[in-house]
């Protein structure tokens, strides 16, 4: 297997958007998309491509995908490409709740970029930057042309490749 997206998911968005950038980046047998928990860590063996999604929960990634990322052993991605996404509340839908949430989210952020931080601390070559994919509201659905912004960002990481 040469490339492989691992994701976490509660209400089945971030998985509908791993889905959707797997799909782009190559035919199954090339390109893995799984479930964090379901990931063994021979898995990275050998990979050229590793991309990782997380809903942000408390401005952070997922418990399971940090303990995923701590678990990579000290520069385990050498060599490999990496790029991280998250899923987020839209924009509209933080400035419509209590003030403190905009102040909270412009100083602790999404997930993605904290995922990326260790990926590279792990030795991988970010191969674009971190990138958020809004739902409505705390459970879904995905914002409408989400799936869509997903493909054309698996295909700036085709580019790259
Ligand atoms: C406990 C909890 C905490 C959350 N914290 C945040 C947050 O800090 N920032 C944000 O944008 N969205 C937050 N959300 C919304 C999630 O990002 C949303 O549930 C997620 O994108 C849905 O993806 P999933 O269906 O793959 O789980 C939170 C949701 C829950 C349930």
């Amino acid at each position: 297997m040469e490339a492989l997206v691992v994701y976490d998911s509660f209400f089945g968005n971030t998985e509908r958007i791993a889905q959707s950038i797997g799909n782009v980046l190559g035919r199954p047998e090339d390109v893995g998309i799984a479930r964090v928990v379901d990931v063994k860590p021979e898995q990275l063996d050998g990979l050229k491509l590793l991309i990782v999604g997380s809903p942000t929960r408390a401005f952070s990634p997922s418990p399971a995908i940090k303990k995923f990322l701590k678990s990579i052993a000290k520069n385990g991605l050498k060599g490999v490409k990496a790029a991280a996404f998250d899923t987020r509340v839209t924009e509209e839908e933080i400035d419509s709740a209590v003030f403190i949430l905009r102040i909270l989210v412009n100083i602790f952020g999404y997930a993605a970029k904290p995922i990326t931080d260790r990926l590279v601390k792990k030795g991988g070559q970010l191969i674009v930057p971190p990138e958020g994919f809004f739902v409505h509201g705390m459970e879904g659905p995905l914002k409408e042309g989400e799936l869509e912004r997903a493909s054309d960002w698996a295909k700036q990481i085709l580019e790259k490749q």
